[in-house]
């Protein structure tokens, strides 16, 4: 009894401080910017991406596809946090499973159990025997970079080898572990001496060529070189005596996500898994991006028809609320046997909010037709993207994409070299929160990426309108006119 009135108690407080955080939703914070940011010159790090941009962005409040100034103006997102909050900003069905958690067990040690953090173990694991005919187990940690690490402990565990392949241009985290398989040297360059640093391999990056082919008729020539290298032990990746490799596994992004949203040519992915099944390298495939039906399907390596021996994931499971992440692998990868208590744990790994908003978001995925959904909006956003890149040729070198994991490649009067500054002054400008949106003024959020930062990698709301996406093209239209007027006929 005295326990149940002590729940009540507290769900009378969680709803009345709901509804009193929506009074205050469009309260102003006390500090006007300017003192904001002098507190930010003297008290934050600056080592994250905050000054990627000058002045820092400040944002106020979200719903939605929409994110909110300080003034009050929306921003039409297009990249929802990297792809964090997929379900859209202040998502009512997962919002309220994380007030209901916090009304019931918001703490608890990762030591103990609790009843969703099993069961959407077990979703994930009943999802991947569903589509990959596999049985496995599922490690939870808190952030992608974490659970990267974790994937390579098991990995390491399993084959006693410490070597693994990865892609240029792959992205899978910043910690040391992380930061080592990623193939960007700016992030390792000044933090010491990265002993298991991958071997990093061409992407199939088609409308740049690592080799200079056409994707037409290249025959999938850059699977052809990576093959060659297992031809003789003197090419240092191969014992044919021993028929070993040097190498572990291998990580790949089915589809970049920083290093530009670059979807590979059919059959490269499949044409992949067979040269690593026969040389006993693993597939590792970190989906902390993609997954989660941004490309359409739940993993997009579905898209690709391939089964890999264990799976990343992280953002969008919890919406980008209470982060969780996490690995699974295949059974004889994982089972206590192999990787027995205390392989690995941190304090907020299978977090009780997390696991909470997480099984609800599993189950919605399980009602909601997402790839429908995600493939029909797509397809529309794409083709108004191609429009637009037949309208400004001079400014758009690539469009592609595949469900709602779209990119957009700025280029010079060529259409091929990359316009690194262009890109950036657009995004900058689209932050302005000046440009004509639908009868008032709005702004636009971007992301960057790509080898040469010139690629907008767009991640809609999976809820965005179609009119939505009509604004969406017409605010990066009216970019391009005002940054690059000189640019406009074809
Ligand atoms: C593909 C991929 N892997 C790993 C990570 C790292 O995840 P986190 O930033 O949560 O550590 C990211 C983050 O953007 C990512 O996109």
């Amino acid at each position: 009894m005295l326990q149940n009135g002590r729940l009540n108690r507290g769900r009378e407080a969680i709803n009345e401080m709901s509804k009193r955080s929506d009074d205050q939703a469009f309260r102003t914070p006390a500090l006007d910017e300017t003192r904001l940011l002098e507190l930010d010159a003297k008290y934050s790090s600056w080592g994250d991406t905050v000054h990627y941009l000058t002045p820092p962005k400040f944002f106020d409040r979200s719903e939605g596809s929409y994110l909110y100034d300080r003034e009050g103006i929306p921003y039409l997102d297009l990249q929802m946090w990297y792809s964090a909050a997929s379900f859209g900003y202040g998502h009512a069905r997962l919002n309220g499973s994380l007030v209901r958690q916090l009304g019931r067990l918001p703490q608890l040690a990762s030591q103990y159990l609790h009843s969703e953090r099993l069961e959407l173990a077990a979703a994930i694991g009943r999802l991947n025997e569903s589509k990959f005919g596999l049985q496995g187990r599922v490690q939870f940690n808190v952030g992608g970079s974490q659970a990267i690490e974790d994937s390579l402990k098991i990995v390491r565990n399993t084959t006693h080898k410490n070597l693994v392949f990865a892609f240029m241009g792959g992205y899978h985290g910043r910690t040391l572990g992380a930061s080592a398989i990623s193939s960007s040297y700016r992030y390792r360059r000044r933090f010491g001496h990265f002993s298991d640093r991958a071997q990093f391999v061409p992407f199939p990056y088609c409308f740049r060529c690592p080799y200079d082919k056409k994707r037409e008729d290249c025959g999938l020539y850059c699977l052809q070189q990576f093959e060659k290298n297992f031809e003789t032990e003197y090419h240092s990746f191969w014992d044919p005596q021993a028929g070993e490799s040097e190498f572990s596994a291998f990580y790949v992004e089915p589809i970049q996500g920083t290093g530009g949203y670059i979807i590979p040519p059919p059959g490269y992915f499949a044409g992949l898994k067979k040269i690593l099944e026969e040389r006993h390298i693993l597939m590792v495939d970190d989906e902390i991006q993609m997954g989660m039906y941004r490309a359409g399907k739940f993993w997009a390596i579905e898209n690709f028809d391939v089964a890999p021996d264990a799976i990343v994931f992280g953002k969008a499971l919890t919406n980008g609320l209470n982060p969780l992440s996490g690995v699974w692998a295949r059974e004889e990868l994982i089972s206590p046997d192999v990787f027995p208590p205390g392989s690995t744990h941190s304090t907020f790994a299978s977090n009780t909010l997390g696991t909470a908003v997480a099984l609800e978001a599993m189950r919605m995925m399980q009602e909601i037709d997402y790839e429908t959904i995600t493939r029909r909006k797509g397809a529309y956003f794409l083709a108004q993207l191609k429009d637009l890149q037949r309208r400004h040729p001079k400014v758009i070198g690539d469009t592609d994409g595949m469900g709602l994991a779209l990119r957009l490649e700025i280029c010079r009067e060529d259409g091929h070299t990359p316009d690194r500054e262009l890109t950036s002054a657009m995004f900058a400008e689209g932050l302005k929160g000046d440009l004509a949106g639908a009868g008032k003024p709005m702004g636009l959020v971007l992301d960057i990426g790509g080898y040469f930062k010139n690629v907008f990698t767009l991640a809609p709301c999976f809820d965005i309108t179609e009119q939505e996406i009509d604004l969406a093209v017409d605010l990066i239209e009216q970019l391009i006119r005002r940054c690059a007027p000189d640019r406009l006929n074809a």
